[in-house]
């Protein structure tokens, strides 16, 4: 097999392969050293990390639905210290680490991206679209001005490649992606869950602890692609795409979408090491294509 035909950049970052682990289902990484080539992913997007530690939610945080699941972790953390002091030199060499953030206000974002442009940091991903604690960002990611304004302060901030992480529970996408691109984005990436609930019939009270959670899995994989399409025609700056992905079938379809990486979530949890199935399935089809490179894919939607 053809060594190359995965390798790519993204934001001046050498990628062996465009897959990435998503936040958020994927620890810090560490925990799929046995399932995983953990320098084959493009990166990991490590769990979101808060200015203070947060213990998350009480009561349920996952239920299963129909080709997906519902959670409300709430952004459980040990904080962004605590990162940067124990987590960080353990892993560092290990893999290509992009860490996902999300505050309470834009300071607290410039804050976080201060903090976090030290060496071992590949690149930063602002998460403005936790739809599950109200200080989780999503505020800033429904709100064109307030997602250009998070973005400012962390591009201010560090040197290092800002990500931003769009919310699918918007009208029109497009207007965030403008908005967060013009303020300097270096990178967009979508989407992250959708807001949804399921109740229980014989309690008749809602079966997550926090009454909403947010909606991953197969079953959002439609709206992904095309937000992500979407979103391809409106910027410049290149997509990260992600949403239900379990196959290179799958990958494939964000990759004609206009993504030039995606990220793997959900099916991390039935599947440790679906990142690597992916990358050996994607290389079969980019030669059954007859493609050099992944590249040759992007945004080739007809
Ligand atoms: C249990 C769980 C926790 C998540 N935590 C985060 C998080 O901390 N930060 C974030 O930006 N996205 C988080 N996400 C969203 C995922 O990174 C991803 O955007 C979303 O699940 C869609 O991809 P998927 O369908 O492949 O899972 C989380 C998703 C799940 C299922």
């Amino acid at each position: 097999m053809n060594k190359n035909l995965l390798q790519t950049e993204l934001c001046g970052m050498k990628l062996n392969t465009p897959i990435f682990a998503a936040s958020g289902t994927f620890g810090f990484g560490e925990e799929f050293e046995n399932f995983v080539d953990l320098q084959r992913l493009g990166g990991v997007m490590v769990k979101c990390l808060t200015p203070k530690p947060r213990r998350g939610n009480d009561g349920v945080r996952i239920t299963e639905t129909p080709s997906g699941m519902l959670n409300c972790i709430g952004l459980e953390n040990p904080g962004v210290e605590k990162f940067l002091s124990e987590i960080l030199p353990r892993i560092k060499d290990k893999m290509n680490v992009v860490v996902n953030v999300s505050g309470s206000s834009v300071e607290d974002y410039g804050e976080l991206a201060k903090l976090l442009d030290v060496d071992g940091v590949a690149a930063i991903e602002l998460n403005i679209s936790c739809p599950n604690v109200k200080d989780g960002g999503i505020i800033f990611g429904t709100d064109e001005r307030q997602a250009a304004k998070v973005t400012s302060a962390a591009k201010k901030n560090t040197r290092k490649p800002v990500i931003v992480k769009l919310s699918p529970n918007v009208t029109d996408i497009t207007k965030i992606a403008r908005a967060v691109e013009n303020s300097g984005a270096d990178c967009l990436s979508l989407i992250n869950t959708l807001m949804g609930m399921e109740i229980n019939i014989h309690t008749w009270r809602p079966t997550l602890g926090n009454i909403t959670g947010g909606l991953s899995g197969g079953a959002i994989k439609p709206v992904a692609v095309r937000m992500v399409w979407q979103v391809a025609q409106a910027v410049k700056v290149p997509i990260i795409g992600m949403g239900g992905i379990r196959s290179a079938a799958d990958a494939a379809e964000f990759f004609l979408a206009g993504a030039s990486a995606v990220a793997i979530g959900t099916a991390n949890f039935s599947e440790p090491s679906i990142t690597m199935k992916i990358a050996d399935d994607l290389e079969i089809y980019l030669q059954s294509c007859g493609l050099k490179n992944i590249r040759e894919l992007v945004g080739k939607v007809k």
